[in-house]
């Protein structure tokens, strides 16, 4: 069962952006919020050469990384054709406006580093 832990408000993430949170180990997590305030979460570190994807610009479903322009989606994590990788997903819940991780899963990616 996962242990959803609050992280902000959906008006804390930049429209069409995302805010970082900071891992010890693992990489930070990218937290995107949509045009339609839908909000995804993906490790940030683009499947390409490892861009800060949370600095990239949200359009529909994706997100542009800021370094050499891959498209990423952001509910598979995973490049548009023709380039191919995926990145790390992790889930997310938003309730009454709050958005809430996975602390299970948060922390699996730790462990998975360590
Ligand atoms: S590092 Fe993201 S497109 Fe190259």
């Amino acid at each position: 069962m996962a242990t959803w832990k609050t992280l902000c408000r959906v008006e804390d993430i930049p429209k069409l952006g995302a805010r970082r949170v900071r891992r010890a180990e693992g990489g930070d997590i990218a937290v995107f919020r949509t045009a339609e305030d839908r909000v995804f979460a993906l490790l940030d570190r683009c499947p390409h050469q490892g861009g800060p994807l949370s600095q990239g610009i949200v359009f529909g479903d994706s997100v542009a990384c800021p370094l050499h322009n891959w498209t990423i989606g952001l509910k598979d994590g995973c490049a548009r054709a023709p380039d191919a990788g995926c990145v790390q997903r992790f889930s997310v819940k938003v309730e009454d406006g709050a958005v809430a991780l996975d602390l299970d899963e948060v922390h699996a990616g730790v462990r998975a580093a360590a």
